[in-house]
């Protein structure tokens, strides 16, 4: 049977989407990562093991499915080899499963390098990945794409056009040694292109043809859009649902049958700079980025920790029309007596309840809060809903009446099977997943 779900992230990333397609990749046969590259850090905990995919479809971890790089992402050769050999290691062969787009982009070591320099003057706090830098090249149509690595001398001439201006560019405006040959960047990606030739395909045209269960793994969060999020403070992607479309190579009428769900921690975090409204800087900052462990997945820096925002929540959950809402780490509030929620912010003097697009007035906004009451008792774990205490179910009630989005599953641990579900999944009917 044809079926869609879309899982975003629902704030500015790190929400926990890889606990949550890793548990329902199962009752799917093929996961499709669209967008973003190794900037992402979807992390998975199963049989006691952990394990952070940063490329791959976190879905490919069960053997009966189907991982599908799409044409949206940018895909850096070296981590996606890396992680074929994790897999490897660990017994799982994806050799016969996995899809990439011959029309994704490569990131080459010089996009790093760029990343790297942009940074340094007045950066944003990058993953330093390589990423803006990747997607700058493929929109000023320097890029190097998949389909470019079947022709040698193409790929040569690409290779050296692309190290020769940013050779200049680091030399001559940033003053700064450069020292990359475009032999070597050729001779490494050709290597690993030789392992997985076989992968690479017309991936839209086969997902438009295998239909099935598919459910289409985002990464980042809504906030962190480079049309809709915090900008300039973004990521170099679409990562909201408005990047399906172009990241698939699909119609937008693909997908007008699909469950849209957004995942949300019971709180915020964001790491690089920007706005946070609802940012906590003392020891309740603290303590959140402690118990939560919020640290980052792929760089390991500590996230900067605060508030459940709602204006924020909203603002996600009517441009990605949410069918549903998946609330992870509610454990992490167990412990405090009142927990505050973001129902305002205060620019200029006036009260706003909306997410206003200028940088300037979201700098200056000012949080306005609604306090309500701690449920001072364990949720870790629970799996059953009548287990939950009543100032979390109330929680989970506030939420739902503000954002109008039904929360259909909370994530009260890092494990596989810490979770439960409060509602069937909108649209499609709970047994088939
Ligand atoms: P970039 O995507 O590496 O260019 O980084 C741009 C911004 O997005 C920075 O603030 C990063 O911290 C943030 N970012 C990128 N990927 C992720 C992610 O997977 N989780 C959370 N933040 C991310």
């Amino acid at each position: 049977m044809d079926r869609k779900v879309v899982i975003l992230g629902a704030q500015w990333g790190d929400e926990g989407k890889g606990k949550i397609v890793d548990l329902l990749s199962e009752n799917f046969d093929t996961v499709v990562r669209y967008q973003g590259g190794s900037n992402a850090g979807h992390t998975v905990i199963a049989g006691g093991e952990k394990l952070i995919l940063h490329l791959l479809p976190t879905g490919i971890l069960h053997p009966h499915v189907k991982g599908v790089i799409a044409q949206g992402m940018v895909v850096d050769l070296e981590v996606l080899e890396k992680e074929i050999n994790t897999l490897n290691s660990r017994g799982i062969d994806i050799s016969e499963r996995l899809l990439i787009s011959d029309r994704a982009h490569l990131v080459l070591p010089y996009h790093k390098v760029l990343d790297r320099l942009f940074e340094s003057k007045g950066g944003i706090g990058t993953t330093l990945r390589g990423i803006g830098p990747a997607y700058m090249f493929k929109v000023g149509r320097k890029g190097i794409r998949l389909s470019d690595l079947a022709d040698e001398k193409r790929l040569t001439e690409l290779i050296e056009e692309n190290v020769a201006f940013v050779k200049d560019l680091c030399e001559k405006v940033f003053c700064q040694k450069f020292d990359l040959s475009p032999q070597r960047i050729g001779e490494g990606i050709t290597r690993i292109y030789e392992r997985i030739k076989d992968n690479i395909t017309d991936a839209s045209r086969i997902l438009l043809k295998d239909r099935g269960k598919t459910l289409f793994e985002g990464a980042q969060g809504t906030m962190l859009d480079v049309d809709m999020g915090t900008y300039p403070f973004v990521t170099s992607s679409n990562s909201s649902s408005l990047g399906l479309s172009n990241g698939t190579g699909l119609s937008p009428k693909f997908f007008s049958d699909a469950s849209i769900i957004g995942v949300a921690k019971a709180y915020t975090t964001r790491v690089g700079s920007g706005p946070f409204p609802t940012e906590l800087e003392g020891e309740e900052g603290e303590r959140l980025r402690e118990m939560g462990g919020e640290y980052g997945s792929t760089t390991g820096r500590p996230r900067r920790c605060g508030w459940l925002d709602l204006i924020s929540l909203k603002f996600a959950s009517d441009l990605n029309h949410f069918d549903g809402l998946i609330i992870t780490k509610l454990d992490v509030l167990d412990s405090f007596d009142e927990i505050k929620v973001c129902v305002g912010y205060e620019i200029e003097g006036q009260r706003v309840e909306h997410f206003p697009s200028s940088l300037s007035l979201m700098e200056s906004a000012r949080p306005i809060y609604e306090t309500l009451k701690g449920w001072k008792s364990s949720t870790k774990g629970i799996s059953d809903p009548s287990h939950l205490p009543a100032e979390a179910k109330e929680y989970i009630r506030f939420i739902e009446e503000f954002t109008g989005v039904p929360v259909i599953m909370l994530s009260t641990g890092p494990k596989r099977e810490e979770y439960l579900w409060l509602r069937e999944m909108p649209l499609t009917k709970a047994t088939c997943l």
